[in-house]
């Protein structure tokens, strides 16, 4: 009785590890963060969010915060002219009308163009009688061959595929800290890029020399464009996997736009993809209650911004966004009023590919259920780190999914327990590693202002 005593007070321990473990490791690299980067920012209160993001004083991008460093060494290679990086002037000019250009499509050819990659992707997914995938592997071919079409004008070859799914997987997976950055892998790419110049039917930005011009494209559509989207889709999809009335009426309605296009925009409500912005601002705010000295770096919570002032508002909940009774139009009135903002502040540096995005994203979700049934048990957090796990099945299948779902709760928590555990060690080394390097302070300390 006294020995068992012991292994089963241990074996209760480790049994609870899952429950208690993944939290207390997250917010002990949190204190870390904190401790190596200093506390350098201002939280901005959500009742000043639109306005001070809006201020043409804020719109200091990398220099002379801390955090750019951070953020800098994960965007590497050619964080110093990644368009979400460049300081205000003629460089970040051309850069942004470049990305402007290659973006913009007729919404036909950019729905066709998105419907022709996802079905050439998706029919490779074998899932036989049902399987297991991870939403966000899965869907970083999709936006690798859309976004090399965009740039290239013609289809994605396998290796060019291979390189880009390989490159926006190791930024993305050194971002959520689960492994230190490859910067050999993501030279792979810069290689392919470099020989492939010549190629790129648009005119690059002149003032970027060639080598330049290759990271501008690297960060800009195959690393920022492929990593967002993915996220975005793998959320959108783990939210429709979880909500099975919201699976049937899409499934059920599969032209029904307006009911799509509440549930992509709670999704990004409830979901935003950015957790923290930073700006730096240029010169003094002048605020009712208080004065902003030059300088100071804002930090903009977008999850804070996206929860206050909606009720229950941790819910996802569609219907938050149908027009008001007797409103013949769409809802987008109404969006102006609320604490929602997916795409950033128009007046300051918003999402370039806030047009596109909801348009791909609508035809790819159409396309994936009409293929696929998918249900999960897994967790799902903003960061995402479990990389959308769910199950498989051909649609109109009648394969139980209770066993599956089950053992999928299990393996995820699980998981859950180890990730924290790289995440603490990982994360760690990244930014001790960029405060080291100091990526953004080396760069403006050589080139001065822009
Ligand atoms: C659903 C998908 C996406 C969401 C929710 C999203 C969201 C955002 C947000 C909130 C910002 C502003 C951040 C800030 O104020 O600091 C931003 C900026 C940016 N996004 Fe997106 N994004 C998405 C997809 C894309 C795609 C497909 C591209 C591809 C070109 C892209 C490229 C950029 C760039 C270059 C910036 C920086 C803009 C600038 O500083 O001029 N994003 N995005």
């Amino acid at each position: 009785m006294r020995r068992l005593l012991p292994a089963a007070l241990a074996a209760a321990l480790v049994g609870s590890l899952p429950k208690w473990l993944p939290g207390r490791v997250v917010a002990l690299r949190v204190t870390i963060f904190a401790m190596v980067n200093g506390d350098e920012g201002l939280p901005v209160p959500v009742e000043d969010f639109r306005r001070l993001y809006a201020d043409p004083a804020a719109m200091g991008r990398s220099k002379g915060a801390a955090l750019s460093d951070l953020f800098w060494y994960w965007l590497a290679p050619g964080p110093e002219v990644h368009q979400e990086h460049l300081e205000a002037g003629p460089r970040y000019d051309e850069v942004a009308k470049t990305t402007r250009h290659i973006l913009v499509k007729p919404r036909a050819e950019s729905e066709e163009l998105t419907r022709r990659v996802a079905a050439h992707v998706l029919d490779e997914l074998e899932v036989g009688e049902g399987r297991l995938i991870r939403l966000r592997d899965e869907m970083m071919p999709i936006w690798a061959e859309l976004y090399y079409e965009l740039v290239f004008g013609e289809p994605c070859p396998p290796e060019a595929r291979d390189l880009i799914v390989g490159h926006a997987d190791d930024v993305v997976s050194a971002l959520k800290c689960v492994r230190p950055r490859n910067m050999r892998r993501r030279a792979k790419l810069t290689q392919y890029l470099r020989r492939r110049l010549a190629d790129v039917p648009h005119a690059l930005p002149s003032r970027l020399s060639p080598q330049e011009q290759v990271f501008y494209l690297q960060g800009t559509f195959f690393n920022t464009a492929v990593v967002q989207m993915s996220e975005a889709m793998a959320h959108l999809l783990m939210i429709i996997a979880q909500h099975p009335d919201v699976q049937r009426r899409l499934v059920e309605n599969p032209y029904d736009d307006a009911y799509l296009d509440r549930v992509i925009d709670e999704g990004l409500r409830t979901y935003p993809l950015f957790g923290i912005a930073h700006r730096i601002t240029t010169a003094d705010i002048e605020l009712d209650d208080k004065k902003i000295d030059a300088g100071t770096v804002l930090l903009f919570s977008y999850p804070d911004f996206h929860h206050a002032g909606f009720e229950r508002p941790e819910e996802f909940d569609p219907s938050r966004w149908e027009p008001p009774t007797g409103c013949p139009v769409h809802a987008a009135p109404l969006k102006k009023d609320v604490n929602f903002l997916p795409f950033g502040v128009t007046q300051n540096r918003a999402c370039p590919a806030r047009g596109l995005a909801p348009i791909t994203m609508r035809v790819v979700t159409r396309e994936f259920l009409r293929r696929f049934a998918v249900s999960s048990s897994a967790a799902h957090t903003r960061s995402i780190p479990n990389r959308g796990p769910v199950f498989l099945t051909p649609r109109g299948s009648t394969r139980s999914t209770r066993g599956t779902l089950a053992y999928l709760a299990v393996r995820d928590r699980w998981e859950d327990v180890w990730r924290s555990l790289a995440q603490l060690v990982f994360g760690t080394y990244m930014v001790l590693d960029a405060r080291r390097k100091r990526l953004c302070v080396a760069y403006f300390a050589n080139h001065g202002g822009e």
